[in-house]
């Protein structure tokens, strides 16, 4: 049985991309139509579309808005080729660490390298492998949702970190595709939901989604995970991720790495859901992955009111590494991959 889940983040449109405003959740569910390629950039820089693969679709359909934009100045196709190409460079700037992002912005620029046809038949090829990668994400996340419910205990409570669900991708989601599909076998399983300081994905966009398609979902603090392992409520724990290196190092949201550490302390198997797209296998390990830094107010205030004392230091990592031992297994759309993950997941890109 098929988990029907009806939330679709980001979607083409005639000639424009819409996609769900991701800052107002929950307390608004509303669309928004972006309509020039630097809308864009900014709607990925400030999180309007947040998540590996839907930031990816996101960079795919804002370089077709550029190439819309180029269609109206330029006669001539290699110098459209060349402004386009340096737009579609800059895209792949708008965040460093998914690199699902840079995956998708590159399969444009391949398209408008090796196209033959003239401007518009190049804006049409653009837009078609938008569409293309659209329905592609939401495939894969059900091929991963399925593969990874396999490994879901009957009645099992799954903690999970940030949003890796339907907000993070196209739809159905990765670490929340697995919830879905082992949802839809077994309606005994529930989430335990952190809230993801600071940008509170986890309380914002996890709980919403899970309520909204109905499935059971508790929320709890970031420093609660452990306490609750050691009562033995959490049964395994399943993340996204937003790079993952050669040797199964995996970067996702701050805050990861501590659940894998408590995970491995109780013996809790500790899961990644990510598709292929997300693993950088020109990178070795882990150390290589950009940081991204985001701003000291994410820290310092919670809905626009301060939470500290004027003049304090602050760092703000959004994302930190977990090191590939303390990963039980990484689920794609080709299966789990296990250790030695440098052989597993070289294979997994043969299949
Ligand atoms: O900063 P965000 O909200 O874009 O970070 C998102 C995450 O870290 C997700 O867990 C990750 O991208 C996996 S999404 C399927």
């Amino acid at each position: 049985m098929e988990f029907k889940s009806k939330i679709k983040t980001i979607e083409w449109v005639d000639n424009y991309s819409k996609m769900v405003d991701q800052t107002v959740i929950p307390y608004e569910y509303k669309f928004i139509n972006v309509t020039t390629g630097d809308n864009m950039f900014h709607a990925i820089r400030d999180m309007i579309v947040r998540g590996a693969p839907a930031i990816g679709i996101a960079g795919a359909h804002g370089i077709v808005l550029y190439a819309q934009e180029g269609a109206k100045k330029f006669t001539n196709v290699e110098d459209f080729k060349i402004w386009l190409i340096d737009k579609a460079e800059y895209m792949k700037t708008s965040r460093p660490t998914a690199v699902n992002l840079m995956w998708a912005c590159q399969k444009q620029i391949e398209i408008i390298r090796n196209s033959k046809s003239d401007i518009n038949g190049i804006v049409e090829e653009l837009k078609q492998n938008g569409i293309k990668l659209e329905n592609e994400d939401i495939e894969i996340n059900k091929k991963i949702g399925d593969y990874g419910a396999e490994v879901v205990p009957k009645g099992a409570t799954i903690l999970t970190h940030c949003n890796a669900g339907a907000l993070a991708t196209v739809g159905y989601g990765t670490a929340l595709g697995v919830v879905r599909s082992a949802y839809a076998k077994d309606n005994t399983i529930q989430v335990f939901a952190d809230e993801t300081r600071p940008r509170q994905q986890g309380a914002r966009i996890t709980t919403f989604e899970l309520a909204m398609d109905g499935i059971p979902v508790t929320l709890i603090t970031d420093g609660m995970c452990s306490y609750f392992m050691s009562k033995g409520m959490i049964d395994m724990v399943v993340v996204g991720a937003d790079r993952i290196a050669a040797n199964g190092d995996t970067a996702n949201k701050i805050g990861t790495y501590t659940v894998a550490i408590a995970a491995k302390y109780h013996n809790i198997p500790f899961y990644i859901a990510a598709p292929l797209s997300t693993i950088d296998t020109s990178i070795k390990t882990g150390k290589e992955i950009p940081i991204e830094e985001r701003s000291h107010e994410e820290v310092t205030h919670i809905n626009g009111k301060r939470i500290c004392a004027e003049g304090v230091n602050i760092i703000n990592p959004g994302f930190d590494v977990t090191p590939h031992e303390l990963i039980a297994g990484i689920i794609t759309e080709k299966g789990i991959l296990r250790p030695d993950y440098n052989k597993s997941i070289s294979e997994a890109f043969e299949k």
